[in-house]
């Protein structure tokens, strides 16, 4: 089970307990796991790309066939959660449900804390295993939506670690690299960093996104496209990158172990500089 959130807000409606009932159990975002969702992270009590997470969520909206999200009436929300849970670093949740009728859509705005297992996940560097997701060859499963169905990711995850990992890389039945169930993957090859291409329906990271400018301004080459699992096994270091992980040191994948971590320091410090961290 995760932590308790620190405070919630329900769009147009203000805050509300944040360990009260916030959807009842005939909506489908419940109910069918179709609703939509966003996690950010907040930095100095400043939620980090705020509009493009909102602008990703009305992407996954309309995948999912649902009404488009109130920007407004959700950025309200996230504004009150974040005052009342009055914590400087956090994590930012938006959830955008259908609802019932006759209410309709309900969006949600959750702060949490920041999970404590990171800092010294990110000292040690995370143990990958790849496993097989076949998602890409099935364009309507929604690849790349950010979908409340997230069982099959966290199934990847408890996979790994039943296979003594921490967490797992995503590939296609071709073994194409994909990405991880919440992250995105990266990996070096001399001066060159390598990610796979948001055409193989992966999700669009806003890590990714920030990542991508911060390598080139740091004179990386940067090359996306379709890579075997092999380049990425040989690599000299590699990283996943996520909202909530920030730039996550990988210390093995398959059992061969990759001491690499230039990259990994120098993007996790230009990310937190980006962001107006305080917190080098
Ligand atoms: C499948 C998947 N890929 C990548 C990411 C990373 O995205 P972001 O950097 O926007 O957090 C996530 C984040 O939850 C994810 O669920």
């Amino acid at each position: 089970m995760t932590a308790r959130p620190l405070a919630a807000a329900v769009a147009g409606h203000g805050l509300v307990d944040p360990t009260a009932p916030l959807v009842t159990a005939d909506d489908e975002g419940f109910a069918r796991g179709r609703a939509a969702f966003e996690t950010l992270r907040v930095y100095g009590g400043r939620p980090f790309r705020f509009e493009e997470h909102l602008d990703r969520l009305r992407a996954s909206s309309g995948r999912l066939g649902l009404p488009e999200p109130d920007p407004g009436a959700l950025r309200g929300a996230a504004q009150l959660a974040l005052t009342h849970a009055a914590t400087s670093e956090a994590v930012l949740r938006l959830y955008w449900t259908p609802g019932v009728s006759p209410e309709g859509p309900r969006g949600i705005a959750l702060v949490s804390a920041v999970p404590d297992w990171i800092e010294p996940a990110r000292a040690r560097g995370q143990r990958l295993v790849s496993l097989a997701y076949p998602r890409r060859s099935a364009p309507w499963l929604l690849p790349g939506t950010k979908s409340v169905s997230y069982a099959t990711h966290i199934a990847a995850e408890s996979e790994a670690k039943r296979r003594g990992a921490d967490d797992a890389v995503l590939v296609d039945l071709d073994g194409t690299v994909l990405e991880g169930p919440v992250t995105n993957v990266w990996w070096r090859e001399g001066r060159t960093l390598l990610t796979p291409s948001l055409e193989l329906g992966i999700l669009a990271g806003e890590t990714r996104a920030v990542l991508l400018d911060l390598a080139a301004e740091a004179g990386y080459d940067i090359e996306t496209g379709m890579y075997p699992l092999e380049r990425l096994v040989a690599a000299d270091e590699v990283f996943t990158s996520s909202s909530v992980r920030e730039v996550m040191p990988v210390a093995s994948v398959d059992g061969r172990a990759l001491a690499g971590r230039e990259v990994a320091v120098a993007l996790q410090t230009a990310l937190r500089r980006a962001a107006g961290s305080d917190e080098p």
